[in-house]
């Protein structure tokens, strides 16, 4: 059987750090009450010239280097991002002629922060189709250009970077034990479509709009749906929470990452979290929190991680991964 195994991991945030002191200047808001409702002390901003598709090669080459592979050995990249450099070309393809790739194909899926969880997904998909054999999955984000900075709300929550995995098509036995991705699961509602959104549009206002959110609606779905996912990936490869080595959950709140590992057992030892230094990156906070504990030592090759996120549409999905 044909795996998608994890051969290299890269990241990239802005230089400038902004601190819950810094935005305590801006809007009407406290160090403490973020910390509090979301567990978040800093994040990344990007400076003039850092922006979705320079965070992404950044993240990619070292995801390359990482892998001992180069741009040659890629005939696919999905970069999963909301705010691309333009509403198009695919800032994908911008990603590919920075590399020098002129193989293969290259495009951007927008889940929002469910992005990497789809792109792992859906690269998983088009490798075991034979589509692709060297897949850069990338998620990458500027969401700071899309903040309202006069909506305490919103503005406290969200920061910006890029990480990538770099996947590569392996013979494996078809086991549990094979490295590369077990099982995914994607799911959507769009009845909720207009709980976590942009308040403009190319083909409505003309404009790139500003997120809107109703947080405490999108709380009130993330545990269950989560959960729910993860027990469906969990069936679906007949495997066990017991058996999860680390949890690295898309980063938006601390209450809803603990809410999660506690529904399903999972030890709150094995959370892998970043949020407190990048905030909510949308499609980026899952390889940024890999890519963290892959460098201090906690995960290691042939360990079982758990991916999951959940974010506008609404969407959500689960991925199992033998790392
Ligand atoms: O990644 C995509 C998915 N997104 C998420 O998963 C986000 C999910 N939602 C959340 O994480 C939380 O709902 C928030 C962190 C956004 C908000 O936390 P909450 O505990 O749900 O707070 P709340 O919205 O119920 O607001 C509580 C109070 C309100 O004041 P009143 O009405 O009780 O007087 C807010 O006006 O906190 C106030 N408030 C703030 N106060 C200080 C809201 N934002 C702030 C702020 N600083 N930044």
């Amino acid at each position: 059987m044909i795996r998608s195994v994890i051969k290299g991991v890269g990241t990239s945030l802005p230089e400038r750090v902004m601190t819950n002191a810094d935005i305590s200047k801006i809007v009407d808001t406290s160090h403490e009450w973020i910390v509090e409702r979301t567990g978040i002390h800093a994040r990344h901003i990007a400076g003039e010239g850092e922006t979705t598709r320079s965070l992404a090669v950044a993240a990619s080459s070292k995801a390359l280097h990482d892998a001992g592979m180069s741009a040659a050995d890629i005939d696919l990249i999905i970069l999963a991002t909301s705010t691309p450099d333009n509403t198009f070309p695919a800032t994908a393809t911008m990603v590919q002629a920075d590399l020098g790739i002129t193989r293969g194909a290259a495009f951007d899926l927008q889940a929002v922060c469910s992005g990497f969880v789809y792109a792992l997904s859906t690269a998983d998909a088009m490798i075991k189709a034979g589509q692709a054999t060297g897949v850069l999955v990338i998620g990458s984000e500027t969401f700071s250009r899309i903040l309202d900075w006069t909506d305490r709300t919103t503005c406290v929550l969200f920061g910006d970077g890029a990480g990538a995995f770099v996947l590569s098509a392996e013979q494996g036995e078809g086991d549990n034990n094979d490295r590369g991705i077990i099982g995914s699961k994607l799911r959507s509602d769009g009845r909720y479509n207009d709980k976590l959104y942009v308040d403009g549009g190319p083909s409505t206002t003309k404009t790139v709009g500003l997120l809107r959110m109703e947080g405490r609606e999108v709380f009130k779905h993330a545990v269950t749906n989560l959960s729910s996912v993860v027990e469906e990936v969990l069936i679906e490869t007949k495997m066990t929470a017991s058996e999860i080595d680390w949890f690295v959950p898309h980063q938006a709140n601390r209450r809803i990452l603990e809410g999660v590992a506690k529904k399903l057992g999972i030890d709150e030892a094995k959370i892998v979290m970043t949020l407190d230094h990048h905030g909510n990156t949308s499609a980026a906070s899952i390889p940024l929190a890999f890519d963290a504990a892959l460098k201090d030592g906690r995960i290691k090759r042939g360990q079982l991680i758990l991916m999951e996120a959940m974010g506008g549409g609404f969407t959500w999905g689960a991925t199992l991964a033998r790392y």
